[in-house]
């Protein structure tokens, strides 16, 4: 069997790519390292969670003591890192939070990871999942985002994943450890903290609550299903090439205010409301400081080397998410206030558990 550490695996992606990996490679043994943090939610994994080949460590990625302990003990051969501070807006009030996890949380894992592997590095594989924000902010409309895009990060959040790749490459380069990168565009789906905009308007509707759309509504995301992001993570981790950057997307860009209309009319239907009824709780407010404009992914790399493509349409995409949110009244209620982090969580305390 060979031992997989999974950083952030309680979280919204994370936890689709402990899913996949569990339920699709018993031959590996899946080991889902996360701290816990507000965005972390075991509730997420109870499908998996009783699976042999699979085990909860509760562990922050800044404690350099906890890994090396973890590293010894569990003799990972690979690891798929997505721990992170990941809300934007979390990264304006809180900057330093970002340095700290998504910084020094990354070269501490990196620095364990080539101090267990120093005498053998073959076969083994550092794999980063970071973003498409470190690229900045699009504004001609012809333009993408390739792997070979310089960096220009706007926000607190996208400089210390922008700061995060860095030291990654520099792994790589000064170190020889092998590695693999990935950047993705804005993902939606089920187990979406309802922080980001998919899910909080979704929240907002069902309790007739404004829905604050930021600026004019003009920025533009480019959405990928969250399954697809955990199917091309696999390509990448199985076929990516060492010390390559593959950039993640579905060629898939809508303008905020048209995505909250087709929100809005698809849970009108879904709620027995009548048309046009969602769009009144439309409320535009003050603009995000530094909103970039656009994002928009060139796939064609990932798609043409790894023979990555989405599943889903975006149209079929939504309407899944939409009905998961409906359907999980009890896992929306939990998050939103706060519940899951005793009914779930508080059984592991403070603990650090190897
Ligand atoms: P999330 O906020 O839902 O989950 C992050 C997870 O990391 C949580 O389970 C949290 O408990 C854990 N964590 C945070 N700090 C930790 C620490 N110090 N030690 C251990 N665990 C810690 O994030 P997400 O949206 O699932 O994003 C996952 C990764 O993918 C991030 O690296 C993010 O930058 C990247 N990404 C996200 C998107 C997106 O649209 N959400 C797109 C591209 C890339
Ligand atoms: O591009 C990938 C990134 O996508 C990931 O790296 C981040 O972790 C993830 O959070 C996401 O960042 P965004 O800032 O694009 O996502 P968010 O859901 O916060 O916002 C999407 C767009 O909607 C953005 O233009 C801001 C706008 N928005 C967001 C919220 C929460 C609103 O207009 N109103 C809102 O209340």
């Amino acid at each position: 069997m060979k031992n997989i550490l999974i950083t952030g695996g309680a979280g919204f992606i994370g936890s689709h790519v402990v899913r996949l990996f569990v339920n699709n490679y018993p031959d590996y043994h899946i080991f889902n390292l996360d701290k816990l943090t507000y965005a972390g939610n075991l509730a997420n994994l109870v499908d998996v969670e009783s699976k042999p080949n699979y085990t909860f460590l509760k562990a922050d990625i800044t404690n350099a003591e906890e890994l090396a302990v973890l590293f010894e003990k569990h003799k990972f051969e690979a690891v798929i890192h997505l721990a992170a501070e990941s809300h934007v807006d979390r990264s304006i009030t809180n900057p330093l939070e970002f340095v700290i996890t998504n910084v020094v949380g990354t070269v501490n894992l990196l620095n364990t990871a080539k101090n267990a592997w120093k005498n053998n590095m073959e076969g083994k594989l550092f794999y980063h999942v970071s973003t498409d924000e470190v690229y900045g902010s699009l504004h001609d409309e012809n333009e993408f985002f390739l792997e070979t895009t310089s960096y220009d990060p706007q926000s607190p959040y996208s400089a210390s994943k922008a700061s995060s790749d860095h030291f990654v490459r520099a792994y790589h380069n000064t170190y020889k450890l092998p590695v693999v990168l990935s950047n993705c565009s804005n993902n939606y789906g089920q187990n979406q903290f309802p922080e980001k905009l998919i899910p909080l308007f979704i929240h907002n509707i069902q309790n007739q609550k404004a829905l604050p759309v930021y600026g004019k509504g003009e920025n533009v995301r480019d959405w990928l299903y969250v399954v697809d992001h955990a199917r091309a993570i696999d390509l990448v981790f199985h076929k990516g090439k060492i010390g390559d950057t593959y950039n993640i997307g579905g060629f898939n860009e809508w303008k905020n205010i048209d995505l909250i209309k087709v929100v809005c009319k698809a849970m009108d239907k879904k709620l027995g409301r009548t048309a046009g009824e969602s769009e009144k709780l439309i409320t535009y407010v003050t603009d995000r400081a530094g909103h970039d404009l656009r994002y928009a992914i060139d796939a064609t790399k990932i798609m043409n080397e790894l023979g990555f493509k989405p599943s889903l349409q975006f149209e079929e995409g939504i309407e899944i998410t939409i009905d998961w949110y409906l359907n999980n009244k009890k896992w929306l209620e939990d998050v939103t206030s706060g519940n899951y982090q005793n009914y779930y969580n508080q059984q592991y305390g403070e603990k650090f558990i190897a």
